[in-house]
């Protein structure tokens, strides 16, 4: 077995490959002058696990090339970052289902596909191979033993918080939004007093940030003595960590399903033992 690692996801790949102690194959990636990219995988061996992220159109496209230079090989396709996800159905009448065209595209070709706590289960559905790592109980360990509260910035993401906050042996609770009054709606933990707490926002995602920057000013101003970001995918779109770092974040914290200067935590291990 021989670990591909994709234009997005060196450093994981590189890290699974230690964690199964299988080799990387050689790989050449280049863009031709018009823009369109080029790949070349020398080494192959009869079983390859292809770890690409897609965060971008190009890695989609890398994805679909990689999977092509393997022609001959059984493919694993490891997607540690699932994008395309969030059209997960039609907003709209006349939408494409993005996600549904993707995993149609990666299942043409690979006999498993792995990922890491992908947007929705509607997303998921559209997959008939997949396999689902959960990094909660990751980023939960990353914790432990710190003083620290933990916060789904909504009820949607609760249930997640709740898996990462027992393993970080913490308490936990989500923001609901309270309406006043008809002008007024306001934002506050549930049930949990923030004052002079350590706070970690946990939330799948951090796109544009504005979601952990809502859910930061409200427990500032409630009093909390900090708050931290947390999140498994860090798409950190145009200048999100400006913005999360100037509304009075302190940490952002991630994994490495996207590889970012924040992702400090490795989903490797836990990828490594799906595919053993
Ligand atoms: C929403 O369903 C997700 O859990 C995240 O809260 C969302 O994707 C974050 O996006 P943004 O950073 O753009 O607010």
């Amino acid at each position: 077995m021989k670990v591909i690692a994709g234009t997005s996801s060196p450093l994981l790949a590189k890290r699974i490959a230690e964690c199964l102690n299988a080799k990387l194959a050689k790989t050449t990636f280049k863009r031709f002058p018009d823009g369109e990219i080029y790949v070349r995988i020398e080494d192959a061996d009869e079983e390859a696990v292809v770890v690409q992220s897609i965060n971008s159109n190009d890695d989609l496209v890398a994805l679909m090339l990689m999977f092509d230079a393997l022609e001959d090989a059984e493919i694993v396709a490891v997607i540690p970052y699932m994008g395309y996800a969030r059209q997960d159905k039609k907003f709209n009448e006349g939408e494409a289902i993005s996600i549904r065209a993707v995993a149609r595209l990666i299942e043409s070709y690979a006999s498993k596909v792995v990922t890491v706590n992908i947007h929705s289960r509607d997303a998921a559905s559209y997959f008939k191979k997949l396999i689902e790592v959960d990094a909660m109980p990751i980023i939960g360990r990353y914790y432990a033993g710190r003083d620290v509260v933990m916060v789904s910035p909504d009820l949607g993401s609760y249930e997640r918080v709740k898996v990462c906050a027992e393993y970080a042996g913490c308490e936990f609770d989500y923001l609901e939004k309270v309406r006043i009054n008809a002008e007024t709606v306001e934002i506050k933990p549930k049930s949990l007093d923030v004052k002079g707490k350590d706070v970690v926002i946990v939330d799948d995602i951090i796109s544009t940030g504005g979601t952990m920057i809502e859910a930061t000013k409200m427990l500032l101003n409630a009093g909390a003595k900090s708050v931290e970001c947390a999140c498994v995918h860090a798409v950190l779109a145009g200048n999100a960590l400006n913005r999360l770092y100037s509304a009075g974040v302190r940490r952002v914290v991630a994994t490495d399903t996207i590889e970012r200067a924040v992702s400090v935590i490795s989903v490797a291990e836990s990828i490594a033992n799906v595919l053993r």
